[in-house]
């Protein structure tokens, strides 16, 4: 026995490795319980935002980044959260647990503000809605819920292209994606015949997720009537759409707007799962402020949903932050508050779109010949700008400017000061 236990110590020694030691399958490589661990591939996103921090060119530009900044290139606090943490700092609040599912007034709140005040959902009292860690927690634990109480083997149907997370949350949970046409390259616009053609082909029952508003990446909307021809086909469809709601009140500069093909569907009998985010539209990036509701067609079927929902979220994270969620309601529910908040989302979106217009003109000002008449008709924070690989990377080693490969540039990175740069080095590398 003394011996056996001998020669376990100098196995251990030997080997740093317990398993091996007593004979054991090897779980432990390279003396660490991470040893067979691959190496995932960089994020995009985060991969350019480092190569352009690293950059020391004075005249460099991040168009990479998916978050507003001012004129100034500066990140935007809005005059809004500003008074309203004042507000809650004022207030003397406890640091206690949050219900499971977020606080009512909230989850009321930001409800109406997607489906409308007067929403016959509220009436009814057939939706289920709770906080989430921000838009993707409420894409992860909808399409969650979906991949363990909807139907089994479902397929969710998603735009081409689409922003990256989509398929990665798919793949996470191993739901099945799969894609129809969206954007149309050869026009840089909305590809309603494709996107029409491919919905028809869909199996009944599959999950179909849309965009609400300022697509990301293209920042390519469907019109109100193209929305009305889209509802037509996936309820002809008997389709489940699920809508990613990141930017309300971004592509217009008017949340009602924004929230048009929500409201359209939940008009036209669909019964709709909406997620949020109060990253954007109130610059609460870091607090991940974030919402998810079902429709469920009845109070009873919504208490079920609930009660289901909450026990994802118990195992998950058990309570939402609280931070972001208390601001959004001092905003939401403060009629001033409110008033000045619609007002600080205009001020951004209409930022955006007066860039747009330079940008525009700055490049035909150029002497380009292309058509540039996308750039002010795609909406919101991105634009797919149709730019090649090749065109790409000539803007950013021979004038560092910085964005996807795919050519989509986050407008919110252009300023007065930088413009006519930008416009100037894409005349350049697509002339
Ligand atoms: C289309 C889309 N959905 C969801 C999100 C979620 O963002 P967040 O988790 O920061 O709210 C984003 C953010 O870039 C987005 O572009």
């Amino acid at each position: 026995m003394a011996q056996a236990l001998r020669n376990l110590a100098i196995n251990v020694l030997k080997n740093n490795n317990v398993e091996a030691a007593i004979g054991k399958t090897v779980v432990r490589a390279n003396s660490s319980w991470w040893g067979n661990v691959e190496m995932g591939p960089p994020d995009v996103i985060l991969g350019i935002s480092e190569a352009y921090k690293r950059d020391t060119d004075p005249k460099k530009v991040n168009l990479g980044v998916g978050a507003y900044r001012d004129d100034e290139g500066k990140p935007f606090i809005l005059p809004s959260v500003r008074k309203a943490e004042e507000i809650i700092h004022k207030k003397n609040l406890n640091h206690e647990y949050a219900p499971i599912g977020g606080e009512a007034l909230y989850t009321d709140a930001v409800a109406k503000l997607a489906f409308g005040e007067d929403s016959p959902i509220f009436k009814d009292k057939s939706n289920c809605t709770v906080q989430t860690l921000s838009g993707t927690g409420a894409l992860r634990l909808g399409l969650e819920f979906i991949s363990k109480h909807y139907a089994k083997n479902q397929e969710i149907w998603l735009s081409t292209p689409t922003w990256g997370n989509h398929p990665q949350i798919c793949n996470m949970l191993k739901l099945a994606h799969k894609k129809y046409r969206y954007f149309d390259p050869t026009t840089n616009s909305f590809d309603l015949k494709g996107a029409i053609e491919d919905i028809h082909k869909i199996p009944e029952g599959s999950i179909i997720l849309l965009h609400a508003c300022a697509h990301n990446p293209t920042g390519v909307d469907p019109k109100p009537e193209e929305w009305k021809q889209l509802s037509q086909v996936i309820k002809e469809r008997k389709l489940f759409p699920f809508f990613d709601m990141a930017y309300q009140g971004f592509a217009t500069g008017n949340v009602d707007n924004d929230a048009f093909a929500v409201r359209l569907f939940v008009k036209e009998g669909h019964q709709v799962t909406l997620s949020q985010s109060f990253a954007k539209n109130m610059g609460l990036y870091g607090e991940r402020a974030g919402a998810l509701t079902f429709m469920c067609g009845d109070e009873a079927t919504a208490a079920k949903v609930m009660s289901q929902v909450k026990i994802m979220i118990r195992t998950m994270y058990s309570n939402p932050p609280l931070y972001g969620a208390r601001l959004v309601t001092e905003i939401l529910t403060q009629p001033d508050l409110k008033q000045q908040w619609l007002a600080d989302v205009k001020t951004m979106a209409d930022r955006i779109i007066t860039m747009r217009k330079h940008l525009r003109a700055g490049i035909e000002g150029a002497g380009n010949k292309q058509s540039w008449r996308h750039i002010t008709d795609q909406i919101g924070m991105f634009c797919y700008t149709g730019l090649k690989p090749d065109q790409v990377e000539r803007l950013t080693k021979d004038f560092h400017i910085y964005l996807t490969k795919d050519g989509r540039i986050s407008v919110a990175g252009i300023s007065s000061k930088n413009v006519n740069y930008v416009a100037e080095a894409m005349h350049k590398v697509t002339a």
